[in-house]
């Protein structure tokens, strides 16, 4: 259906097919019109429920910042028809999906792991791991192809997430192929209990919680300095955290510390290949690790969206939204919007600022956002050190999800050295 302008009318665009992400990437131009005529817009869904596609910055910001008016609890994203996370089978009690004051209590007992020291803590590790794969990668220094993803991006964030958890090594491929399975269970891949989606999260979530229950026994006996050892021993309300929570709140670090970074880290080096420019200015000037890490969350964007649920009616840019009414919130569209950034079509890895929404904001602002800094920007200082020419060998692979961006292979053909002194 078109419009008297000849534009495609506003319900006809597809902003949620996780078949539109597959094949074309995010829907950047749908949302530059929804920010521009519909900032708070009614979408239907096959399935008879619908949410309010919420597009603009200062928007999402708004309702993520009153978590009491807006509250996670009921739907933790917009899935299509038997999706993950659809139905009840697969409801977990977790953080994201937890409102105050419960939140915080659950959310205390891990933040002294993410606080900027705790992980500056990490760099020398994650710089060693860096190092480690990406010699495996250089092998003679002559051209190679190999796939970015497998060889770099995934290994790096599943390591160093699993050291944080006290993961012993042998079991790492382990967490690999679970995340996999759960964060792309809409994608044909990743699918080993058949079609449905649902089913798939629920075997899969089914391996992780009997291995981290495994492993909490351990940890409880022979507590070590990780994360399962310091979590199997919280409390909360006074008593020890709730076996399911507790697996729960496993689950949630491991799929969200895998499923983004990995995804920020490959699509970072995507954007440096296809804006040569900004790869000669990191090489030149590798100071700008930390700004071109940031500009790269919010070029990649890899969290889509999350919702909120209306507690009480209330109107919105002129539209009424009544009480459980599900917002979703597109972060890739706020991190686009032109009221905020200015040529926000533009990778700028020098961009200052940079509010970019990429982690969220508010309440529930990503718990791992210093490590994922961290990781990218490590990643981006060896790269420059190393990268001696780069470019993709075929096609990038993308996920079937309009939840997370993820980047299924990248294969490149690149040059790598030991560093531009020869040292390692
Ligand atoms: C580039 C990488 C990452 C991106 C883009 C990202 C993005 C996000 C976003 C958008 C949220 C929701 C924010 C909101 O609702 O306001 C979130 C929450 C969360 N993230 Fe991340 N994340 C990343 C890396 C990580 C890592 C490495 C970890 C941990 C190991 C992590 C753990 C979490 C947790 C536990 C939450 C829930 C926080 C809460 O509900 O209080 N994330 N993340």
């Amino acid at each position: 259906m078109l419009t008297a302008m000849g534009s495609p009318a506003l319900d006809s665009l597809d902003v949620i097919g996780p078949d539109t992400y597959a094949a074309n990437g995010y829907p950047h131009a749908a949302w530059r019109r929804l920010r521009r005529e519909a900032p708070i817009h009614w979408f239907d869904l096959p399935d008879g429920v619908g949410f309010w596609a919420v597009t603009r910055h200062a928007d999402i910001s708004a309702i993520s910042k009153q978590p009491a008016r807006f509250v996670n609890g009921p739907r933790l994203a917009i899935f299509e028809a038997g999706g993950p996370v659809h139905g009840e089978r697969t409801f977990v009690r977790q953080l994201l999906n937890m409102d105050p004051p419960e939140h915080g209590r659950y959310r205390r007992v891990a933040t002294s792991w993410f606080t900027p020291r705790a992980i500056e803590r990490r760099r020398a590790g994650a710089e060693q791991i860096a190092r480690e794969l990406l010699d495996a990668m250089q092998g003679d220094g002559s051209e190679l192809e190999a796939d970015f993803v497998a060889e770099l991006a995934a290994p790096l964030t599943l390591s160093i997430l699993a050291e944080m958890l006290g993961v012993p090594r042998g079991d790492w491929p382990l967490l690999f192929h679970w995340t996999n399975r759960i964060a792309g269970s809409s994608d044909p891949e990743f699918q080993q209990a058949g079609p449905d989606a649902e089913d798939n999260v629920v075997q899969a979530r089914g391996e992780v919680f009997r291995y981290f229950a495994e492993l909490v026994e351990r940890k409880r006996t022979t507590p070590a300095d990780d994360m399962v050892s310091v979590l199997a021993h919280a409390q909360v309300n006074g008593r020890p955290i709730p076996p399911l929570e507790l697996l729960s709140y496993f689950l949630l670090l491991v799929v969200a510390g895998n499923e983004t970074t990995r995804n920020a880290a490959s699509g970072g080096l995507l954007a440096l290949i296809e804006h040569p420019d900004e790869l000669a200015k990191l090489r030149a000037q590798p100071e700008l690790v930390d700004s071109a890490a940031e500009e790269i969350v919010r070029w990649t964007t890899p969290v889509i969206q999350f919702c909120r649920t209306a507690v009480k009616d209330v109107e919105l840019h002129g539209r009424r939204v009544r009480a459980g009414d599900a917002l979703c919130l597109f972060y890739p569209s706020a991190n686009r919007d032109e009221e905020v950034f200015d040529a926000p079509d533009e990778f700028r890895i020098d961009r200052d600022p940079n509010p970019h929404l990429g982690f969220g904001i508010g309440e529930h602002f990503c718990l791992g956002a210093n490590l994922a800094r961290l990781e990218l920007r490590v990643i981006l200082r060896e790269l420059a050190r190393r990268l001696v020419s780069v470019e993709l060998a075929a096609p990038v692979e993308r996920m079937r999800s309009s939840f997370l961006g993820g980047v299924k292979r990248m294969p490149i053909r690149y040059r790598l050295q030991s560093g531009p002194s020869g040292g390692p």
